[in-house]
């Protein structure tokens, strides 16, 4: 029994490509005292991950990749943890094998799977990270009112799709800009009540303002850059702004965020605009994954995931998630 691990080869200047990670073998290591040993079934690849690869971001060539996993439990040295139960966390790491520390606090805590409710995988989508993001960014940012305009951007993808139906839910008309028709014609089959193709509109800013007349109440921005500014020219009076990611940019670190000064808007309008990290609203984690769950069973949640099979190609998911071949939640089965 080998262990394979994807390490940092070298950081990542702007886009990751294939010279950013290398495969390691080595021995599988063993857990130590309220330890376990889980063998991967699942990998979660997430915009977030990019921020790692910079240099002085915290992972120094050598170190395996980290991001959130699934996988069985093979051998326990933890008094509540048996071997063959499914266990979730954040830590897991691009590898075959890891030794995880339930006990730890927050979000990296590893959290037993009920596969008896969802298949293991949901633990990293819609009742894992991602639908605490969607469903906090929306709800206690967002704030949305019944009859409100939102914008959800980055609309077809792990977060997205969740945030606009969850908009939906709360009576809004809702507004998806994603990246290519076949996205779009989800995001309608879901519920959204207008799309853009951000790709093909040549005047983005009147063509949100054409879907929301009178203004965006809500928008919840997960892509920076030019959609951004695009929606912050249309804001509403006392619209809420969620700044949940910057996808747009991901691949610029370390240069200026030139755009739209939106300040006279923000003026106008009194608009609100709030940055978000998922991790903050972690102690509230069980209530939203049981409303998630709720929504599920009631047949008003609906979720897409994109599966990229074989631990070889765990860059290769990341890549196209980062390019947005992906529609819906991008993972990786081992
Ligand atoms: N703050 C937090 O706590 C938190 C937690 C989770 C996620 N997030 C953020 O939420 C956003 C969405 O994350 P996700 O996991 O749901 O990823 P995702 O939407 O499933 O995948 C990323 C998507 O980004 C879009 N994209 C890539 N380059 C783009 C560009 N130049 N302009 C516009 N869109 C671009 C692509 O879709 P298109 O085809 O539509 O371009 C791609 O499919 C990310 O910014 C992420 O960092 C934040």
């Amino acid at each position: 029994m080998k262990n394979c691990q994807w390490v940092l080869a070298s950081h990542a200047q702007d886009e990751a490509n294939e010279t950013t990670w290398r495969l390691v073998e080595g021995e599988v290591p063993h857990p130590g005292g309220r330890q376990i040993l889980v063998r991967t079934q699942w990998l979660s690849v997430d915009p977030y991950m990019r921020g790692k690869l910079n240099a002085g971001a915290g992972m120094q060539v050598g170190d395996v990749m980290q991001g959130g996993g699934v996988g069985e439990v093979v051998e326990s040295q933890h008094p509540d943890w048996k071997v063959g139960e499914i266990a979730e966390g954040l830590d897991v790491g691009w590898q075959k094998y890891a030794v995880l520390t339930p006990d730890r606090p927050g979000a990296s805590k590893v959290n037993k799977v009920d596969t008896g409710a969802a298949p293991p995988q949901a633990a990293l989508s819609w009742l894992g990270m991602p639908g605490l993001t969607a469903y906090f960014g929306m709800l206690d940012v967002g704030r949305p009112r019944p009859g409100d305009k939102v914008v959800v951007s980055a609309a077809a993808g792990a977060v997205g799709q969740l945030a606009g139906q969850i908009a939906k839910l709360a009576g809004c008309r809702v507004v998806g800009i994603a990246g290519s028709d076949q996205k779009l014609d989800w995001c309608k089959a879901i519920g959204f009540d207008e799309t853009i193709n951000y790709k093909k509109t040549p005047d983005l800013a009147a063509e949100v303002g054409r879907c929301c007349p009178g203004g965006v109440n809500v928008f919840f921005d997960g892509t920076g850059g030019v959609i951004h500014d695009a929606v912050m020219k249309n804001l509403a009076m006392a619209a809420r702004v969620a700044i949940v990611g910057r996808v747009a940019v991901a691949n610029k670190a370390g240069g200026d965020d030139i755009g739209l000064r939106a300040s006279s808007r923000l003026i106008a309008t009194r608009a609100v605009v709030q940055g978000f990290v998922v991790y903050d609203w972690w102690h509230r984690r069980e209530e939203a994954l049981q409303r998630l769950a709720n929504w599920s069973m009631a047949g008003s949640l609906k979720f897409r995931e994109d599966i990229v099979n074989g631990f070889e190609n765990v860059p290769h998911a990341f890549m196209r998630m980062m390019r947005g071949d992906n529609l819906g939640k991008q993972l990786v089965r081992l």
